[in-house]
């Protein structure tokens, strides 16, 4: 077993688990879609989730988001571990249990590379997740360059920036997530058409599955 994929409790499971992962703006919304449609094509039982969830940390996490200087980098660090552990208790382990194949929009490697860019250690983090929270099978880690994201942030969503998808902490946390190592990483080249990175993402996925 490699480093830290010890086997943790939520290992006795037929399902499978899925994250996107990468900076806001990468496009992780739009190719969970497209998996999600093209696996339940093919007959499986897929749930699409994400994080922050829409629970009471969830919601509390979207007000923090609004501005950072609001709660100290522990209290987000926790606020985040908070809404996953009940993500999973909630929602993750039961349909692994039941068999299901849970696609998250985010999920811990976030947690090293949002709260690792402010400062935390990245790989403390990942210990610290992989202790409670199911290991996934897969993490299609989707890679592009900030300054387009903010670009489809900006003008596609019609959106304002939240202190976290500032240009320049975008890069730190582009930084960390390029220096993650664990084996379920697959880092998919997210700059060309929806298309091609829906090909990329399929043949991943495919050999988990056969
Ligand atoms: P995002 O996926 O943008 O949510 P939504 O599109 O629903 O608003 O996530 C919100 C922000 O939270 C994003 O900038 C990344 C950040 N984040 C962390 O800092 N740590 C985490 O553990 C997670 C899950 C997200």
């Amino acid at each position: 077993m490699k480093h830290g994929e010890k086997n943790n409790s939520h290992r006795n499971r037929t399902g499978m688990l899925i994250a996107f992962e990468g900076i806001d703006g990468v496009g992780k919304t739009t190719q969970l879609r497209l998996l999600a449609e093209a696996l339940t094509k093919m007959g499986h039982n897929v749930i699409s989730t994400r994080e922050p969830t829409n629970g009471p940390f969830g919601q509390k996490i979207r007000q923090v988001l609004v501005n950072r200087n609001e709660v100290s980098p522990e209290e987000e660090l926790e606020l985040f571990m908070a809404d996953r552990r009940e993500h999973v208790k909630k929602l993750i382990s039961p349909s692994l249990s039941k068999g299901k194949i849970v696609i998250t929009d985010r999920y811990y490697l976030s947690t090293a590379a949002y709260q690792g860019a402010a400062g935390r250690d990245e790989e403390d983090i990942l210990k610290r997740n992989e202790a409670f929270a199911p290991i996934p099978d897969l993490v299609l880690l989707l890679v592009g360059e900030p300054s387009l994201g903010i670009h489809r942030i900006k003008s596609l969503r019609q959106e304002e920036l939240n202190d976290f998808e500032q240009e320049s902490n975008l890069n730190k946390v582009a930084a960390v997530f390029d220096r993650l190592k664990r084996t379920y990483i697959k880092r998919v080249d997210a700059t060309g058409d929806i298309d091609e990175i829906h090909n990329a993402v399929m043949k991943h996925v495919k050999r988990l599955l056969i």
